[in-house]
């Protein structure tokens, strides 16, 4: 059996629409209807009026789908592709870390649990985060979570009052800055581009940081024929689609035996998982309302002030 073919088959015959992140596995992205960031997704989730959408994605993100379309049936292909920096704030844990700031505004990461977003005032991706904090009031005292790396930028970049929680992405935390720069010398000609949940030795040595999104459209647009790209790897399929004759090094991580600048929950979808989400119509994600309810106004909000600042 074609698994590619089936998937196609299958996809008209349901009128489904398959969602991927730039993280996917290469198969995944090429039977994808979108590609995109953690923004995207989120944006196309909305505005497309298909009964069945499947995210190829992490669990957080089939639940940000099915928060903002909650008529829709979600399936999401591996049910246990969590996400370390979602899995580093619970909501028990915010609740009581608001209550030690009152009246400070909580702006959190896309890459949280449905709970944690319905305790969040504004919802935020690496796409948006320094210009939604921008947006508001210079004097607004912020809670920023769950990554530290792309809070401590923000705040840097931002010099807003910011306090941080201190969680981070497995896989991004795991870039070498010291290979980096050896790769560097190697390679004077190339740009460096990094994803700003990297640690910030490593956001030193970039020519350009930004969400997958940005760092894609860097890569097109710059006169550079070179790129280390220190992000998890799977962008580079799409870098190098839209990107011909330009080559990508993979940032290498400090343990060069381990593989652990892949996201391994990422890769967990498969074409045979992704086949039968679609022909099982599994596995179905659901959010309980009242959650629901509460988590759908930061993500909202979000995306309201993304569609102001035409992000
Ligand atoms: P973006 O796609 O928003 O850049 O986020 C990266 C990420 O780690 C998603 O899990
Ligand atoms: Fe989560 Fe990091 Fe994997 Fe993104 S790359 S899904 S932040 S563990």
């Amino acid at each position: 059996m074609n698994l590619a073919e089936e998937i196609s088959k299958l996809k008209k015959e349901k009128k489904a629409v398959i969602l991927a992140h730039y993280y996917q596995r290469d198969e995944i992205q090429s039977v994808a209807d979108y590609i995109g960031d953690s923004l995207a997704l989120a944006q196309i989730a909305v505005g497309c009026d298909s009964d069945i959408l499947v995210m190829c994605g992490v669990n957080f993100m089939g639940e940000t789908a099915k928060i903002l379309s909650p008529e829709k049936k979600v399936l999401i292909p591996d049910n246990t592709a969590g996400c370390s920096l979602a899995d580093s704030c619970n909501a028990v844990d915010l609740k009581k870390f608001k209550e030690k700031y009152p009246g400070y505004t909580v702006i959190s990461y896309v890459n949280t649990t449905a709970e944690v977003k319905a305790l969040t005032d504004i919802v935020v991706t690496s796409s948006n985060a320094r210009q939604i904090v921008e947006s508001l009031p210079a004097d607004e005292k912020i809670i920023f979570g769950p990554d530290k790396n792309l809070g401590n930028y923000i705040k840097a970049v931002t010099g807003r009052d910011m306090v941080i929680w201190d969680g981070a992405c497995h896989v991004h935390e795991q870039f070498s800055p010291v290979k980096i720069k050896e790769l560097k010398e190697a390679n004077p000609d190339a740009e460096v581009l990094a994803h700003p949940e990297c640690r910030k030795p490593v956001l030193d040595l970039a020519d350009k940081v930004g969400s997958t999104a940005a760092l894609l459209k860097h890569s097109e647009k710059s006169q550079a024929k070179k790129f280390i790209v220190a992000t998890e790897p799977g962008i580079l399929f799409e870098m190098k689609s839209k990107c011909p004759g330009k080559e990508f090094i993979p940032a290498p991580p400090e343990d060069d035996t381990c593989a652990c600048n892949i996201c391994s929950y990422m890769k967990q979808n498969t074409l045979q998982k992704l086949y039968d989400a679609l022909k099982y119509e599994q596995y179905e994600v659901t959010v309980p309302e009242e959650t629901r309810v509460k988590a759908e106004v930061p993500i909202r909000r979000m995306l309201e002030i993304s569609e102001k600042l035409k992000l």
